[in-house]
């Protein structure tokens, strides 16, 4: 169970290797997080997260999982919940979850994604469509436990697409607009939604791109959603004055936007 100032117990993160969902599982450890389930596509990368939190004191596992297979979602993280099925889950009947961080996504590569569709199917594919999915199968979990958080990491692209990423923007808009509904929806079960909005933030899929401003590191992220959590949030921007550059980009002219160097 959280305590009082929403701090998990145990952690699900959807997209074991992505650098802002280990840096929180970091400093959610620190607190007071025990058992984390990694659920990522097999790789050393992903068996090497799960022993890093090891060595951090937590019981740490790694979960076979990949986004485009929607047809295996229920039966993959289904089966992470007490009582799936009727079943006792993998790890016994000690407890439930307490937080599922989505934070699976790729970026893509807009040039060749407007190039070549099959690409840019493939990132609407992960990014939301996979999203859906997966995030449906754990808030239902999450309702019949009558309690948790359901974290999503959305980005401020999906505010308003810009013309330079517009194939990543219009996949996390999406996923954002899917994931407020989704709290809405949960409204009054005891479950929780937060949708977390970072802008740039410094990790491996961002590397080798130029900064844009108000770039961030994981760990600036990791401590919104901790912050966020205590404060029962729904929306988190990080940095959070990119709600207010945001607010103000969304009312720029379209005509006035397209020509902007964003
Ligand atoms: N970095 C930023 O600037 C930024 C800004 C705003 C929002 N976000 C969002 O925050 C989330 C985490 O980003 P990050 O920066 O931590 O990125 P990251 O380190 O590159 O992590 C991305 C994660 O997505 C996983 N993934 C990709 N395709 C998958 C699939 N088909 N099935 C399962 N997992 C898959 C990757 O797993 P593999 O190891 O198998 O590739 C990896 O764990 C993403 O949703 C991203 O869109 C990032």
């Amino acid at each position: 169970m959280k305590d009082a100032f929403g701090a998990p117990q145990s952690l699900l993160i959807l997209g074991g290797t992505s650098e802002i969902a280990l840096a929180t599982a970091r400093r959610l450890i620190a607190r007071r997080t025990r058992t984390v389930y990694l659920a990522g596509r097999p790789s050393p990368a992903l068996d090497a997260a799960a022993e890093h939190l090891r060595s951090l004191g937590a019981d740490a596992h790694a979960v076979s999982f990949d986004a485009l297979d929607t047809g295996s979602h229920e039966e993959v993280l289904g089966k992470l919940f007490w009582g799936y099925g009727g079943h006792s889950p993998e790890r016994g009947a000690e407890g439930d979850i307490d937080m599922v961080l989505v934070a699976f996504g790729v970026l893509g590569d807009q040039a060749r994604d407007e190039r070549e569709p099959l690409s840019a199917v493939q990132v609407a594919q992960v990014n939301y469509t996979g999203a859906v999915s997966a995030s449906l199968v754990c808030a239902n979990a999450l309702r019949r436990q009558g309690h948790g958080s359901l974290v999503v990491l959305s980005s401020v692209a999906g505010e308003r697409a810009r013309r330079g990423n517009f194939i990543y923007g219009s996949s996390k808009a999406g996923l954002d607009a899917f994931a407020q509904g989704l709290g809405d929806s949960l409204h009054g079960s005891g479950v929780h939604v937060m949708v977390v909005r970072p802008g740039f933030v410094r990790t491996k899929m961002t590397a080798g791109l130029p900064e844009a401003p108000l770039a961030t590191t994981p760990e600036a992220v990791a401590e919104a959603i901790e912050t966020g959590l205590r404060r029962h949030a729904e929306m988190v921007w990080v940095p959070g004055a990119l709600r207010f550059v945001m607010s103000a980009l969304r009312h720029v002219p379209r005509a006035l936007f397209r020509r902007l160097p964003v």
